[in-house]
């Protein structure tokens, strides 16, 4: 993998015996930046000094992901794979490192097939969550997939990362819903669930695609969801008690029934519930009485808005006016700068401590926004070792620290990145701890990055990050990348270092 050999046009000359020209940009190519920019979520990511791919290729089927592979690997040319783009750190199409690599975009690969009669579907890794959760809705008003919020993530990486959104307390992950897939290795063989073997299979599903070859495709469990739901949204000030709201939620939401999902944002100083409810408005209203006064005792039917599970997606990610279509547009407004990072909590902050996040933290110019997703029920009802994502039984909630930023602004982003960083170290004593734990689809690279030795990422440096991400997982993860790619030829600054057995 030097840069001399790959200089060379024996990589795209490789290629050219098996994918068209058009399909493959080189950098010369007058298409190559527009083709780069076009689902790059975070401009942090593409700036003057950001590493890029030599060539970007493009494949509209199977054959062309075996022969990048397979020339790659010949040519000393290494592989990023990039579905929807959305990695935090943008590892999909860039390098930390000077690096000769291409980028795998799966774009083109993007159909989804519905077996209505047995609930299930097949659905290429290059389509976005909102034509996945389209094509369900087409289908059926009673069938949804459970994954996450961002009609516009793409189906490749956030599958093979975990994947929850609004369904998470009923149906768990996404991940917890894959039935087959379709993995190309590192050898350019096209495996499915028997092929891959049960040890890689487990790998994919939450310990990130990217390790261990590019998945093509996933066979999905579709689930039940009533014809009517109920979504609200509610915004509580610290003056009308956000604080004792915020403190009160974290007991109750994850041991609400599990058709219940409320999340909180906290911004300025404001909590917004938001929240999905499988029913109708009439079942809602009694079950927040009951069972979450601070909130439930305001509210009211004009808090209620029902709809189809379909008309959800946009309602809780688009904002008001927008339509079900719209989730199906896949241009994403690359125009904010971000940097998040997140935390679980398994035990209830305490009261003061909410208090001087809202009077200080949220409180600064520079301050950003923070997420909380509600655990329990369905998706803390499975074993650890089940899948590579092990934020299970005991965690009550998962935090996402966002900050966001445009181009030109005062300082670059550095006030809203130290925002991040320094509530993340404020947060320590409230996280969960040994090893404090993250969710790898929020991935951030403040926890770690790999170190290289004899061209093979180090298993014990990688423990730094990885046992963050996957607990005792990770070890398993290693000895899976092992089994599938030993060489380390699928590799990226966290990705899952091999593990010879007996080690
Ligand atoms: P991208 O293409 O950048 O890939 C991400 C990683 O997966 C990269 O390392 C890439 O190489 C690898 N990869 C991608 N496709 C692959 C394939 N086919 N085979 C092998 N490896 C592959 N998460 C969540 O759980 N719930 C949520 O609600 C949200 N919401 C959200 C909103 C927004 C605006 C963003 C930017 C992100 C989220 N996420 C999220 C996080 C999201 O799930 C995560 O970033 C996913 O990895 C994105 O997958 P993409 O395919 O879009 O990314």
């Amino acid at each position: 993998f030097t840069t001399s050999h790959a200089a060379s046009d024996e990589f795209p000359q490789c290629l050219s015996a098996s994918i068209l020209g058009q399909l493959v940009y080189a950098q010369s190519s007058p298409s190559f930046t527009s083709v780069l920019l076009s689902s790059i979520r975070n401009p942090r990511f593409s700036t003057p000094a950001t590493v890029r791919p030599l060539w970007i290729i493009t494949p509209t089927n199977a054959s062309h992901v075996q022969a990048a592979v397979v020339c790659g690997r010949r040519h000393g040319v290494r592989l990023r794979v990039r579905s929807g783009g959305h990695d935090y750190e943008g590892l999909s199409y860039s390098s930390k490192r000077p690096e000769v690599f291409a980028v795998v975009d799966l774009s083109n690969l993007r159909g989804v097939r519905i077996d209505k009669q047995n609930s299930t579907a097949w659905v290429d890794s290059g389509a976005t969550l909102g034509e996945l959760y389209y094509a369900v809705a087409q289908a059926s008003n009673q069938l949804a997939f459970p994954a996450g919020l961002c009609p516009t993530i793409g189906v490749g990486g956030h599958l093979s990362g975990g994947g929850f959104g609004t369904l998470l307390r009923k149906y768990g992950l996404a991940v917890d819903n894959v039935l087959d897939a379709l993995l190309v290795d590192a050898r350019g063989r096209l495996l499915d669930r028997d092929a891959m073997g049960p040890d890689v299979f487990w790998a994919i599903r939450g310990g990130g695609g990217e390790s261990f070859g590019v998945v093509l495709s996933w066979q999905v469990r579709l689930v039940p969801v009533p014809p009517t739901v109920t979504a609200f949204r509610i915004p509580v000030t610290v003056d009308e008690g956000a604080v004792d709201a915020v403190t009160r939620w974290q007991e109750v939401a994850p041991a609400l029934p599990d058709d219940l999902f409320i999340r909180v944002l906290l911004q300025n100083q404001t909590a917004t519930f938001e929240a999905l409810y499988l029913g109708t408005c009439d079942a809602l209203l009694p079950v927040m009485r009951c069972r979450f006064r601070e909130l439930g005792m305001t509210m009211n039917r004009t808090h209620c808005q029902e709809m189809t599970w379909i008309q959800s997606v946009p309602y809780f990610y688009l904002g008001s006016g927008a339509t079900v279509e719209d989730i199906l547009n896949r241009t994403t407004a690359a125009g904010t700068y971000t940097k998040m990072t997140s935390d679980y909590v398994r035990q209830a902050i305490r009261r003061d401590a909410w208090e001087s996040i809202f009077a200080g933290w949220l409180a600064r110019p520079d301050a950003g926004i923070m997420i909380l997703d509600p655990y329990g029920a369905a998706i803390s009802g499975v074993p650890e070792p089940a899948t590579p994502f092990p934020h299970r039984a005991g965690v009550l909630y998962n935090i996402q620290y966002v900050n966001l930023w445009f181009a030109g602004g005062d300082g670059g982003g550095a006030a809203q990145m130290k925002w991040v960083r320094d509530l993340y170290a404020f947060m320590e004593p409230y996280a969960s701890s040994s090893p404090r734990e993250a969710y790898f689809n929020y991935r951030d690279l403040d926890l770690g990055a790999n170190v290289v030795v004899g061209n093979v990422s180090s298993y014990e440096a990688g423990k730094v990050w990885g046992e963050k991400y996957f607990r005792d997982n990770y070890k398993r993860l290693a000895l899976a990348k092992n089994e599938i790619d030993p060489d380390d030829f699928f590799r990226n600054e966290q990705s899952i270092p091999p593990l010879g057995p007996g080690k």
